[in-house]
C-alpha cells in the first residue's frame, strides 16, 4: 500500500473523514516508517508489517486519545531559548507549554533580581522533578558553576527518565528519591531556588484527556498540600525564592496561607487558567 492510500484508509477508519487529523496522521506514519515527512518518496510502498504499526498506533491515538508524544518518545522543551531534547515515557507527565513559561520568567526574574551575582553557593531545588525538564532548563539558562541542582520525585521511574535526559542534554543534575526535602541540608549562606510544578488537580477535576498521563503526576488529596510544605521548607531555609506552576482555584485556596503568614508573592499568568506564583524570602 502507498503512503497516500494509508492516509486515506487511516481518516476513514479512525478520524470519520476529519481532514483536521491529517497533521496527527501524518506524525503517525512519521513514527511507524521510522522517517520523517520530508523524507518521504510519493510513490513509496509501504510493507504489511509497518502498515500494521501504523493501525495500531492510530487506534490508540485517535480512537483512545493516547498521547502521541508517548510514541515519539523524545519532545523538544525550551525552544524559544535553548532547546533541550527530552526522552519521555508513560512514568512521566509530557511537559507542557505552560511549564516552559515558568521556567523562563523564573530565569528572568533570577536575573533581574541579581541572585546569580550576589550569592557565592546557588542551590536550586525541583520538586516533582519528572522528566527533568524543569531542573534541567533552568540550569542550562543559568549556566554557571556555583549553581548545584536537585531534581526530586516520588517516582524512581521518572527519576531514571531525568537521567537520562541530564546525559542526553550534558546538563549535571543530582537526583533524589524523596517525598520529603528536609532531606537536603543547605547551609545558611547557601541561595536556595526552588521550583515545582506539583500535582495540583483533584480527583474531581480529572479530564479525559488526561486519563493516559501517570495519577501520580496529576493528582493531589488537597489543593494547597503540596504548595504549603513546600513554602514552610523555603521559610526555614532562607534566603531563598520559589517559583510555582498553580491553577487559579489552588491559588485561592492558598492565598489566606500567604496572608497569614506575611509572606511577600506575585503571581503572573503563564496560560490560560494557570499562573506563576513567586515568593520571596529573603531575611
Ligand atoms: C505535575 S508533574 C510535574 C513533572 C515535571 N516537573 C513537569 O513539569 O513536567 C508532578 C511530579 O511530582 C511527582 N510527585 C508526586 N507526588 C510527589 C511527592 N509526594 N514527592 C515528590 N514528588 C512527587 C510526580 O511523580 C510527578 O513527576
Amino acid at each position: 500500500m502507498k503512503i497516500h492510500q494509508i492516509i486515506k484508509l487511516i481518516l476513514k477508519k479512525y478520524a470519520k473523514n476529519k481532514k483536521n487529523k491529517i497533521k496527527e496522521i501524518i506524525k503517525i506514519i512519521e513514527i511507524g516508517i521510522n522517517k520523517t515527512f520530508d523524507k518521504w518518496k510519493q510513490e513509496e510502498e509501504i510493507e504489511k508489517k509497518l502498515i500494521d504499526t501504523i493501525d495500531k498506533i492510530s487506534k490508540m491515538v485517535l480512537n483512545y486519545n493516547f498521547p502521541i508524544q508517548y510514541f515519539q518518545t523524545f519532545v523538544e522543551f525550551g525552544c524559544s531559548r535553548r532547546c533541550l531534547k527530552l526522552y519521555i515515557n508513560p512514568y512521566t507527565l509530557i511537559p507542557r507549554i505552560e511549564t516552559e513559561i515558568l521556567v523562563e520568567k523564573a530565569f528572568q526574574r533570577i536575573m533581574k533580581l541579581g541572585i546569580i551575582k550576589k550569592y557565592e553557593d546557588i542551590l536550586i531545588i525541583d520538586f516533582g522533578t519528572g522528566s527533568g525538564n524543569i531542573a534541567l532548563y533552568l540550569t542550562k539558562l543559568l549556566n554557571n558553576n556555583k549553581i548545584k541542582t536537585i531534581g526530586t520525585d516520588i517516582s524512581f521511574n521518572a527519576l531514571k527518565v531525568a537521567q537520562k535526559n541530564s546525559i542526553i542534554n550534558n546538563i549535571e543534575i543530582f537526583l533524589l528519591n524523596s517525598q520529603n526535602l528536609n532531606m537536603i541540608k543547605k547551609s545558611k549562606n547557601t541561595f536556595l531556588i526552588l521550583l515545582s510544578n506539583p500535582p495540583y488537580l483533584t480527583k474531581k477535576e480529572m479530564r479525559k484527556e488526561l486519563y493516559f498521563e501517570p495519577e501520580y503526576a496529576l493528582l493531589t488529596i488537597r489543593k494547597t498540600f503540596f504548595y504549603q510544605n513546600l513554602i514552610n521548607f523555603s521559610i526555614e531555609n532562607k534566603p531563598s525564592i520559589s517559583f510555582f506552576e498553580i491553577d487559579k482555584k489552588s491559588f485561592e485556596k492558598l492565598l489566606p496561607f500567604l496572608l497569614k503568614n506575611q509572606l511577600k508573592y506575585s503571581i503572573s499568568p503563564l496560560q490560560k487558567s494557570i499562573y506563576m506564583l513567586e515568593i520571596f524570602n529573603i531575611k
